[in-house]
């Protein structure tokens, strides 16, 4: 177990900021997700924590020690990356066994070692098996048990299973969590996909341009996104462009007291939060179309300026395509350049919110 901290660290390429000014703690035993775009940062910080890139400026500790400076091998980390990198000339034991042979460890030991790391892997039996004869994800997992072998107080994954396919990538992260837990092992994962961080994380740091954007624990990051980004990088998000004027918002359809300064605001709400109702104003939207997800339907709602709004509506809702409505925000947010300046309390049961039409 450790705690890393992570003080005002900045990478320099060139001219351009790849991590600028970051701070994070991460504590004993926590699961911490680097979530963003690609190019926003995260493979930079993660390699400046294992140290194969050194930060252009700060500090990073793991628990009282300053590792800023050290190279990987002197370090309490352990990294996995998207490709693997096994070697192919050996075995599945003796990939997993080669870190431990540096530190001369007796032989019982490392046999040891490697059969618990290929168990909490879930290769028991795979020990002699080349690599090459391995599925994608059989090598993600010994990627992982090569790491998990040596320890390491602070685990780092950098988007280890992307290559996989969905199912596999499910069933590999749950894995990662029950095996995290289990040792109680300090770990940052990064990943592009915002569904592995909220089913991962206990707390979720989102990242753009190498700076942070929010840190927070997923239900959190869902519920108060603090900036426009973040509300619309994590779940599906509807966004309308209005004004604010003597604290109401100045679009005909959505006339919300908005208790914020005259001026430019962007209205965004989620579609489990956007109600819809019959209507014959010549301003109403059309239905373009219905989605079945079975536990839900997704409406596709075309407003006359040319933009979509998403609904979120009962899988038995009546609602059809070619229908005329009228869309209204049962809880929303109101952003301005970016950050959050209002959010309303939510007006009603959300299930209810999304119903049109009685079954
Ligand atoms: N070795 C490098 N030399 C120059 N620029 C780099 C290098 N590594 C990364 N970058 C740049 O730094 C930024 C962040 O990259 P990266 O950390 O890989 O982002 P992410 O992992 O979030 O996709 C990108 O603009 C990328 O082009
Ligand atoms: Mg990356």
């Amino acid at each position: 177990m450790a705690h890393l901290a992570i003080e005002g660290v900045s990478k320099l390429f060139g001219t351009t900021f790849a991590v600028r000014d970051f701070s994070l703690e991460v504590g004993d035993g926590e699961l911490v997700c680097l979530l963003g775009p690609s190019g926003s940062g995260k493979s930079t910080l993660l390699r400046m924590i294992g140290g194969f890139e050194r930060p252009s400026g700060g500090t990073i500790r793991i628990d009282a020690s300053d590792v800023t400076s050290l190279p990987p091998e002197r370090r309490p980390t352990g990294m996995v990356f998207q490709s693997h990198a096994l070697w192919t000339h050996m075995d599945v034991f003796n990939n997993i066994a080669f870190g431990l042979k540096l530190p001369r460890l007796p032989k019982s030991e490392i046999r040891e070692r490697v059969e618990n790391a290929l168990t909490l892997v879930g290769l028991g039996d795979y020990g002699r098996r080349m690599t090459t004869q391995l599925s994608g994800g059989q090598q993600q997992r010994v990627a992982l048990a090569r790491s998990l072998v040596l320890e390491p107080k602070v685990l780092l994954l950098d988007e280890p299973f992307a290559s996989l396919d969905q199912h596999l990538r499910e069933r590999l992260r749950e894995e990662v969590r029950d095996i995290q837990q289990r040792l109680g092992i300090t770990t940052l994962f990064v990943t592009h996909g915002q569904d592995e961080a909220l089913a991962l994380a206990d707390r979720i740091v989102v990242m753009r341009d190498g700076r942070t954007e929010q840190i927070a624990p997923p239900s959190i990051i869902y519920r108060q996104p603090q900036t426009a980004f973040v509300a619309g990088f994590i779940g599906s998000m509807n966004f309308v462009q209005s004004r604010a004027r003597n604290g109401v918002c100045e679009h005909p359809l959505f006339p919300l007291a908005v208790p914020v300064e005259d001026g430019p605001v962007t209205l965004a709400a989620r579609p489990e939060a956007l109600t819809i109702q019959l209507s014959d104003r010549p301003d109403a939207g059309t239905v373009h179309r219905i989605v079945d997800f079975g536990t839900h339907k997704m409406v596709d709602v075309d407003l006359a300026d040319g933009s979509r709004l998403k609904a979120m509506v009962a899988p038995d809702d009546r609602v059809r395509t070619g229908m005329r409505v009228e869309p209204g925000f049962g809880s929303f947010f109101v952003f301005r350049d970016n950050a959050l300046v209002h959010q309303s309390t939510p007006v009603k049961d959300a299930a209810e919110a999304g119903r049109l039409l009685p079954v």
